[in-house]
């Protein structure tokens, strides 16, 4: 039992962390402290009766892991603030588990690089998609076939949340990064690794709950379509809330909204077997994304490249 990995965690009263507890339950380690702004005593009641320290600030982490040694730190907390909570604990030799997007930069991600190459400890991200069946399924047929022709893909991501949602760190872009931050990673990450490097894109549509763009890779000409749809407009308009992931493949569409149970905790198993995903497997999205918004900043207008799909 003396040998158990001991665990940190960042951002435990939000929505995703329950998801990390869990994995770091479901991999046998020890979460000895987790950290948010500030708990009050019901919430700290939660963690305490379990042998978990609750703590004010990831400073207050670090003195914890001075004296009783942590393994990892899982980071939980708004996507702005990843990068120098990564690089704190990266100079205090602490492994880091941090959700996507490790920084909302490439110069962000150089630092990252940089303060990991003098480290003694390793940073990883969460990429789950990659561990859906779907997902995995999809690349091998795609790997498997021989096609001339670049495969043509419309992804549909359509979602809901409350105003809530847009009057938190997630409606501002300085902190969230924007929808393809916010939620672009995951598909553009899985693209990628599917269909090869991006040699061209053309934005139609890019707002805080809306992204509509064009993009070429090596394999595939691929229509991303991303919809925010606010719950009270949907509630006034008597409509049910909406989930709904596909992929239309060369015309035959197969839809992914399930199937995301336990894939956090397949994200902290192939980390601990030595197949996590790595600061150079996350650049590859978020050089990607940043590419795009650039372009977009810049005024790149939607192109009629849509007609040759
Ligand atoms: N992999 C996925 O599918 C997925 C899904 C949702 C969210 N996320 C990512 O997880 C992260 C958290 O998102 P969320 O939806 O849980 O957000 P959230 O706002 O619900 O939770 C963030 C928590 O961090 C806390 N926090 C803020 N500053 C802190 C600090 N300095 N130290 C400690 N705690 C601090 C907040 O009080 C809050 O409790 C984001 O990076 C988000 O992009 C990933």
């Amino acid at each position: 039992m003396g040998n158990k990995l001991k665990f940190g965690l960042l951002g435990a009263l939000g929505y995703i962390a329950p998801r990390h507890i869990q994995a770091i339950n479901n991999i046998g380690a020890d979460l000895k402290c987790v950290s948010d702004l500030d708990f009050n005593s019901a919430q700290k009641k939660e963690f305490l009766p379990k042998n978990i320290e609750t703590l004010d600030s990831l400073e207050e982490m670090i003195k914890f892991h001075q004296k009783d040694n942590l393994d990892y730190i899982s980071i939980c907390t708004p996507n702005h603030l990843h990068t120098d909570q990564i690089i704190t604990c990266l100079e205090n030799d602490i492994n880091v588990i941090c959700e996507k997007p490790l920084a909302l930069s490439v110069s962000d991600l150089d630092r990252i690089r940089k303060s990991e190459s003098v480290s003694a400890a390793k940073v990883f991200t969460i990429m789950q998609l990659r561990f859906h069946e779907s997902i995995i399924q999809l690349k091998q047929n795609i790997t498997s076939q021989k096609s001339e022709e670049k495969h043509e893909v419309i992804l549909i991501y359509a979602t809901t949340r409350g105003s809530e949602f847009f009057s938190s760190w997630r409606g501002s872009e300085n902190k969230s990064g924007g929808i393809l931050f916010e939620f672009g990673i995951h598909y553009l990450d899985i693209l990628i690794d599917i269909f090869g490097q991006v040699s061209n894109f053309n934005v139609n549509k890019l707002s805080l709950n809306q992204a509509n763009v064009l993009i070429e890779h090596e394999n595939a000409k691929v229509l991303i379509m991303i919809n925010v749809l606010s719950k009270e407009k949907l509630k006034e308009m008597g409509q049910e809330e909406v989930l709904y992931r596909s992929f239309t493949i060369n015309g035959d569409e197969f839809e992914f909204t399930g199937g995301f149970q336990d894939l956090h905790t397949k994200s902290y198993e192939s980390i601990l077997e030595g197949k996590g995903f790595t600061v150079e497997d996350a650049s590859k999205s978020i050089k990607q994304i940043s590419k795009i918004m650039d372009e977009f900043e810049k005024g790149s207008t939607y192109k009629p490249i849509l007609n040759n799909l």
